[in-house]
């Protein structure tokens, strides 16, 4: 399973780059925000991802209607060749997508909660689908199998659109989602860090040490 960070900083990005943990980036407009980034500043925000990072790289548009959203992600396009654009999964969004799509133009279909959702962006010829795990799983409801949903579909009619689960909240959901065969897993830095981390291992390390005279 490849593994992105869900992430706008660029410290962040670069730390995780440099310990080769890291696939891709995915943003949206919270984690530009939470990052001081404007609007009017995220192609140049983005355009110092790209230059970090070589996989692919959503940017989510700020537009809600058809026209603006193939305006601003025209805009975007021009960043890098690994830029990705990521659309909400409306009736607009889905409908720039298979415009996108046509021109060859990499997408992500995002806010997806349900696996007709998955389907139909696949149908528009989507690169990547972003369902969420953890949003699903704060409503009460199962994210997890939402993910083995989505696998079945796009195994049953041969989808090549990537399942990219994201906004999760705890190491065991991303464990669960490798295990059903989610393609992609974009995580927050605080759980990427956690995912190599196991209390024996540095039990087990110490007492090698010890055992060897070097503590
Ligand atoms: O990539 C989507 C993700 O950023 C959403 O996460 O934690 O806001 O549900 P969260």
């Amino acid at each position: 399973m490849q593994l992105y960070i869900d992430s706008a900083n660029l410290e962040q990005i670069q730390k995780y780059t440099d310990w080769g943990f890291i696939d891709g980036v995915t943003t949206n407009p919270s984690l530009a925000a939470k990052e001081g980034v404007k609007p009017e500043e995220l192609s140049t925000h983005l355009k110092k991802i790209t230059d970090i990072v070589k996989g692919l790289v959503s940017i989510e548009v700020y537009s809600t209607t058809y026209d603006e959203m193939i305006a601003e992600a025209m805009k975007y396009s021009e960043i890098a060749s690994n830029i990705v654009i990521k659309l909400p999964c409306t009736q607009d969004g889905l409908r720039a997508c298979k415009t996108l799509s046509e021109k060859n133009i990499k997408t992500n279909v995002t806010l997806v909660f349900s696996p007709l959702q998955a389907m139909m962006a696949a149908k528009m010829g989507a690169t990547l689908v972003s369902p969420f795990v953890g949003r699903v799983e704060d409503a009460l409801f199962d994210g997890l199998d939402l993910i083995a949903q989505i696998r079945v579909i796009f195994d049953n009619y041969e989808f090549e659109t990537k399942i990219l689960s994201a906004s999760f909240r705890s190491t065991k959901q991303i464990s669960e989602v490798a295990q059903i065969g989610s393609d992609i897993a974009t995580v927050s830095p605080d759980l990427l860090e956690k995912l190599i981390k196991h209390p024996l291992t540095d039990i087990g390390l110490e007492k090698f040490l010890k055992d060897a005279g070097l503590k």
